[in-house]
């Protein structure tokens, strides 16, 4: 039995949903644990692609039941349309689990993220605009309303009417907008309670008493460690933990019960939005980069900017996860490239840097130093042994594992679930 927690070592979108997959097959609990529908996951399964936003990607294997626990903020509307899908393609979603304490995503807080980021002009995050920065100010600032508000009807009935009240002072009088109708708020939402009420659970017992009976549970990491609240390029990133750590504060689930990290990265680097990213390739590699890889947001569609590796980032990202092992995606997108780039250092005002630097604006200084290797022509992408892989793809991955410092359990050369080379099966073991 193990509860292993998988996440994303960069900006996200590294194909935390394939890998999270792959685990799932021999999982009892998937759970999500933070972030909203700000997070795309993507599973390909032969011909048919998921793409999933709110409900852990385990759903997808019959046996899982899956979590969406308390430190999510789930928008009812998009939940309800996901459950939907899902049951169209004939899916049980009888499995899913949420939590009463984790918080509703309601109008008012998509309004203000579009205000906030509108009102920050040039210094805008590039948010999804999913409501998930508001949401969570709400629920620091203690008004937020709770999914065991939400389902009873006159509690949220009351609660919604005296936020929205505040809400439309702000909407009206700084921003000069339209307010809100609570009562047509309150109508439309209720209907969404009412199809979420059945599947309300103390999921921090569930996943305790789980723990105790030795069942496997897989944590869902969303975004990634370099969007955490506290850790990541500030402002620049999420609202939420999207490290390890937050796999506990997310479920209630203790430190202790947590046996792996597995961190997910690409074979190079991606970003969506704005902040500091020092191997960005503003140039036709980066495009190429972008073309190979379909480069193009799950959630908003945005272009996604491209780069190469770097190693300063992922060392410290997974240093700071206590990272077990790496999983690498995405590295067939590179088969073609006479030369592959690994940044291997940073310059900041002229002197050389190893160590990520905490502070935004230095960040916002690094050139990146690279090391070069040579590419390969070869197509990889049906091959399923480590040992069969073109000798240069072998040494950028030997490389990528030596410069940050953990060992690679997994290469991703495909979307597909078969498109899977295995380096280290105990540590994919459930
Ligand atoms: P997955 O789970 C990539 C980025 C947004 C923006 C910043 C803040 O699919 O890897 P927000 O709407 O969260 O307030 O936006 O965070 N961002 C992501 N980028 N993948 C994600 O999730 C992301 N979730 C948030 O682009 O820069
Ligand atoms: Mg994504």
């Amino acid at each position: 039995m193990a509860n292993v927690i998988v996440i994303g070592l960069l900006w996200g979108d590294e194909a935390k949903g394939k890998v999270v997959d792959f685990l799932a097959q021999e999982a009892d609990y998937v759970v999500r644990y933070n972030g909203g529908n700000n997070a795309g996951h993507t599973v390909v399964v032969g011909e048919s692609v998921y793409k999933f936003h709110t409900v852990p990607v385990g759903i997808l294997h019959e046996g899982v039941t899956v979590v969406i626990a308390d430190g999510v903020v789930l928008d009812p509307k998009v939940f309800c349309g996901e459950l939907l899908a899902l049951k169209e393609r004939g899916i049980n979603t009888n499995r899913i689990k949420v939590s009463g304490n984790a918080h509703i995503i309601l109008p008012y807080h998509n309004i203000f993220d579009e205000l906030e980021e509108s009102s920050k002009g040039s210094s805008k995050i590039g948010t999804t605009g999913m409501g998930i920065g508001p949401c969570y100010a709400d629920k620091m600032s203690r008004i937020g309303i709770r999914i065991s508000e939400f389902v009873d009807p006159q509690r949220f009935r009351e609660r919604l009417s005296a936020v929205i009240k505040r809400k439309n002072d702000i909407i009206t009088k700084v921003y000069g907008g339209k307010p809100l109708d609570a009562e047509a708020v309150f109508n439309e939402y209720k209907a969404y309670a009412e199809v979420i009420a059945p599947f309300v659970t103390n999921t921090a017992m569930l996943l305790y008493n789980a723990s105790k009976n030795y069942a496997n549970i897989v944590f869902e990491g969303a975004h990634a460690s370099l969007l955490d609240i506290d850790h990541g390029t500030y402002p620049y990133v999420t609202s939420s933990h999207c490290g390890a750590g937050g796999a506990c504060i997310g479920t209630g689930v203790g430190p202790t019960s947590i046996d792996r990290v597995i961190g997910v990265v690409k074979a190079y680097t991606t970003r969506v939005g704005e902040g500091p990213f020092p191997t960005e390739l503003e140039c036709a590699t980066g495009e190429r980069i972008r073309k190979n890889g379909n480069e193009y947001g799950t959630t908003t569609g945005r272009p996604r900017r491209c780069g190469w590796f770097d190693s300063v980032a992922v060392r410290y990202t997974s240093a700071l996860n206590a990272t077990s092992a790496i999983t690498l995606s995405l590295l067939d997108v590179l088969s073609g490239f006479d030369k592959v780039k690994v940044c291997t250092a940073y310059e900041i005002d002229g002197k050389r840097v190893t160590d990520f630097p905490q502070d935004i604006e230095e960040l916002a200084k690094a050139k990146p130093i690279f090391e070069e290797l040579p590419g390969w022509s070869e197509d990889i992408s049906e091959i399923k042994e480590f040992a069969d892989l073109p000798e240069n793809t072998k040494r950028y991955v030997a490389k990528i594992a030596d410069l940050v410092e953990t060992p690679i359990c997994m290469v991703s050369v495909g979307r597909r679930r078969d498109q899977t080379i295995i380096l280290d099966a105990e540590m994919l073991q459930m």
